[in-house]
């Protein structure tokens, strides 16, 4: 965040991450993970955003969540401002009722009035596979609006 903007980037390295394993998570971890806490360490904030598998967490996003929990660098998920966007048309209630569990465990400071709830049929997308539907739309804007207001800008020097 800088100002009244914010630069929004996709973390893609999900699928790069090794199980989670204590004996790795040492002072040099493998270099996906060292990827994933630096990505996380440069946010001023971080947005969720999953399916539900049989009632739960994907497996590979908790394994993810796992890895954050050992990070003791600054910056770190620790306190840091988060939100979700669930865009399951079904609820995903399980997921998201285990995220909630792993973040707060993480000890991440939830931002309750940013996450939100937007399922996301196809008919809402445009053909570029974007979000079109204006309504959907203003949801995730406010969300962003949010939680953008709620980061504490870093000092430009
Ligand atoms: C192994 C597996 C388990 C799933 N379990 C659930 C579930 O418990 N609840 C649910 O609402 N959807 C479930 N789904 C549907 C996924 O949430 C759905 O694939 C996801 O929303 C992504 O949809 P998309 O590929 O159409 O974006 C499951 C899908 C898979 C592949």
């Amino acid at each position: 965040v800088l100002g009244d903007t914010a630069l929004v980037t996709l973390y893609g390295g999900l699928a790069d991450l090794p199980a989670f394993d204590p004996d790795l998570d040492t002072a040099a971890p493998p270099p996906a993970v060292r990827h994933l806490r630096t990505s996380i360490h440069w946010a001023d904030a971080v947005v969720f955003s999953t399916p539900e598998y049989a009632g739960a967490l994907p497996g590979s996003f908790k394994n993810l969540l796992d890895w954050t929990i050992g990070d003791d660098a600054a910056g770190s998920v620790y306190e840091k401002p988060v939100a979700w966007l669930n865009t399951a048309p079904r609820g995903a209630a399980g997921a998201h009722a285990e995220l909630r569990t792993v973040l707060t465990y993480a000890h991440a400071r939830i931002v309750e009035e940013a996450c939100r709830t937007v399922p996301l049929q196809a008919s809402l997308l445009g053909p570029d596979g974007l979000v079109g539907d204006p309504a959907a739309l203003a949801e995730i804007t406010a969300l962003a609006s949010v939680l953008r207001a709620r980061v504490v800008p870093r000092s430009a020097s």
